[in-house]
Parts: C-alpha cells; structure tokens; sequence
C-alpha cells in the first residue's frame, strides 16, 4: 500500500446560497482546491464526488460525470458516492484506495449538497431515507426523531442531561463565530438552548444541525510525489470503515455506534496510535446528542462520560482535546460535503492555518463521519508530514 496525503483543498461558505446553484457549489470549491494545490487541472487522473440525496432536492442525479463536466475533466473517470451524512467520507476512502493501490497518483475528491431549494417537510423525508424506509420513516421516524430516541436512552442509562447536550450546541456555535464558512455567526447559551423549541424531545431546534447548501473539495497525492509538490503536505496515516443495521431496532445498544467503534480501532490500528496521542477531532455532531456518543465511542471519554467532560469544558477549542474546532455540523451539514469538509478543517488545523479557532500546536487530527443514524461510519486520522 503507497502512502496517500493531502496537497491542496478548498471549500465555499456553507448556509442558504440561493445564488448559487449545485454545479456551481461543487465548482467553485473543487477549483479552490486545485488552486490551493497549486497543480494544473491535467494531472488529476480521477474523480470521487460524494453526494447523498441530490435528486430529492434538486431533481439532479448524475453527480459524478457533473463534476467532471464542469472542471472540463472529461474523460476521466469520476463517481459518485453514496452512503447518506458519510458520502463525503466514503468518497474520500475510496479516493484514497485508489492511490494507496497503485491505480492512481493524483486524485480529486469532492462533496456537496444543497437542500434549501426543498421545504423542511420534504427535506426531512430526502434524509429520512438514510434510515430503514420500512420500518422507520414509513412509520414517520425522522431523523431527529431516530437521534432523540439515542438521547434519552443516554440519559436514562447514563444520566446525562438536557443541559449537557445543550452545551455541545453552545461550545459548537461559539467556535463556529471563529471561522469564516459557518452557517451561523451567533453565540448562544445554555438556556437560549433550553428554550428553543423542541424538534423531537428531547432534542430541540438547537440541538440539531441545520439544512445547509455547501460543498469541499480535496486534492489527495502519492506522498512522495506530494512532497516534491509542496512542503507542507498533510499525511492520511489511517482510514477505515465499518457498517451496522439501517434500523436502530436491529441494534444491542443505542447508546452507542457500532461502526464508530469498530473503525475507530481500525483506524488506530492503521496509525499504531492511541486516543491520547490524537490533538484534535472533527466529529459527526449531527446532533449534540451524536458528539456526546461520538467522543466516547472514538474513545476520548468513557462511556456515559461525554456530557460531563463537555460540561467541564474538556472539548472545547483550549480543553483536553478540541472537538470540532470549525464548529462541527452544527454550523453548517450539507449532508454530501460533511465528510470532506471535516478533512478540509484538519489540513488547514494541522498545517496552522486556521485562523482564530486554530488548536495550538496541532500535528494529528481524527475525522469522524456517520452516514444515517449510525449504519456507516468513516474514520480518518491525518498527520502533518
Ligand atoms: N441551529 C440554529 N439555528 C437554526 C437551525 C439550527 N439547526 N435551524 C434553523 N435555525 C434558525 C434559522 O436560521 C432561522 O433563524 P431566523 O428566524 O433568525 O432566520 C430559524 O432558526 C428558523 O429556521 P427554519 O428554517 O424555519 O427552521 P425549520 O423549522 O425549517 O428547520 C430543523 C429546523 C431543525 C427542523 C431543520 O434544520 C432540520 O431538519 N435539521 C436536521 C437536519 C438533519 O436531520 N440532518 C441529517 C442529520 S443525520
């Protein structure tokens, strides 16, 4: 297997772009990263695109050979890839395999959604897809819903606490007024989350992500023609994936993601590190429920443990570890970008360029990124070379 890094990446500003269409979404962040590159668009030998729903929201399908179209790539191959909130993940592994087996040296990887052209019901019901259609959104399981049922099981077994998932969302807009492409610019406080309305209990508005239009793009390399490219390249040391039930019914637990937990201990595995040895961590907050899990089953914190250190300010930008230094998704989710952006942060993190919300002294960061309620789960961990 050849070593794989990053060289350039580039993304827009996520929020309502009702200017802006899905092509021009995806164009504008994939040129940034081959500007930011500094490759001429030939070298590029293939073309990953993740996307989860763009036919329920924007009646566009076909996103592959799209973004191959627009950057005037044709006829490279470039696919799209699936896997609900993880496509971006997955469409960065496999971008990744593809150079790591020798098939490719210079890749593009990109991710984009846009979901504001739809209303809420219609959009709830494009994600609800990412669960068991039969047996869930059938039965009118949204996906707040799925994750409010995580939540107070949590909170039975654990006792963690309204408040405690409140202050995910708190620390999470707090970091996001930091960086520039966040959906929000809005300090809040626990009891501004405690009184917004709630979505599903006991999760409420500000416990969730937003409907979001955005798109991030990567530019991955052999790692020693990378070096001869640049010198400040990012190392991808470990990537790994696992999959569990669609439905949260076919679960042991719901307290915890399986898939998290099982590629997270591939993915140290893959690195021959250890959690304490990880300087920061873009996790899949989806709901502020989901970081809590998120940062226990990556193994930061012990089970039943998450609400507390959050509480304690454990998380945050100065804390023990810095979880979701750009803010997470809870500034910003167009869901087939997620996965690409949370790389996009980390280069940018690991290589000092983050601007206000940069982690002191940061050499490797983890990225974590779930598709549905927990039936795919990517994780990559990332070096400064
Ligand atoms: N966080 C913070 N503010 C939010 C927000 C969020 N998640 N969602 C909406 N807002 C704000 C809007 O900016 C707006 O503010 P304004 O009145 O100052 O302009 C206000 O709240 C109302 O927004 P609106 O668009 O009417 O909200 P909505 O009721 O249509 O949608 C949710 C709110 C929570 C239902 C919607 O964002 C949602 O479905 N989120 C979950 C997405 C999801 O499931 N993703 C997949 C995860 S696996």
């Amino acid at each position: 297997m050849r070593s794989v890094s990053i060289i350039g990446v580039g993304r827009t500003k996520f929020g309502e772009h009702w200017g802006l269409s899905l092509r021009e979404l995806v164009t504008e962040a994939a040129l940034k990263s081959i500007e930011a590159a500094k490759i001429d668009g030939k070298e590029i030998q293939a073309v990953y695109g993740g996307c989860m729903a763009s036919g329920h929201f924007t009646g566009q399908e076909h996103i592959g050979a799209l973004i191959a179209d627009q950057l005037g790539l044709n006829p490279l191959p470039s696919t799209r890839l699936e896997a609900a909130c993880a496509s971006g993940g997955v469409a960065l592994r496999n971008a990744y395999l593809s150079i790591s087996s020798g098939e490719h040296d210079v890749v593009a990887v990109g991710g984009v959604e846009k979901m504001t052209e739809v209303d809420v019901g219609q959009a709830g019901f494009a994600l609800g897809g990412a669960g068991d259609q039969e047996t869930e959104l059938f039965h009118g399981a949204t996906f707040p819903a799925l994750y409010a049922l995580m939540a107070r099981k949590h909170m039975e077994e654990y006792g963690t606490t309204e408040e405690q998932m409140a202050a995910v969302s708190v620390k999470n807009h707090h970091n996001g007024m930091l960086n520039p492409y966040s959906q929000f610019h809005r300090e809040i406080t626990i009891e501004d989350v405690m009184k917004s309305g709630y979505v599903a209990s006991p999760l409420k508005l500000l416990d969730c992500s937003p409907l979001t239009d955005g798109a991030a793009a990567v530019i991955l390399c052999e790692t020693g023609k990378a070096k001869k490219l640049s010198d400040n390249v990012v190392e991808i040391i470990a990537s790994a994936q696992a999959s569990d039930t669609l439905a949260l019914t076919g679960r042991k637990s719901i307290t915890e993601l399986m898939a998290t937990k099982v590629a997270a201990k591939k993915a140290f595995e893959q690195a021959k590190l250890k959690p304490s040895d990880i300087d920061l961590v873009e996790a899949h907050d989806c709901f502020s429920i989901a970081e809590i899990m998120a940062i226990e089953d990556l193994g930061f914190f012990k089970k039943g443990d998450g609400g507390k250190a959050t509480e304690e300010g454990k998380t945050a930008l100065d804390g023990e570890i810095p979880i979701n230094p750009s803010g997470g998704l809870k500034m910003g989710h167009p869901v087939g970008a997620t996965g690409v952006k949370q790389i996009v942060e980390l280069f940018w993190q690991l290589r000092g360029e983050a601007g206000q919300r940069q982690v002191k002294g940061a050499e490797i960061g983890l990225a974590h990124n779930v598709g549905g309620s927990g039936a795919t789960a990517v994780v990559h961990i990332l070096r400064k070379a």
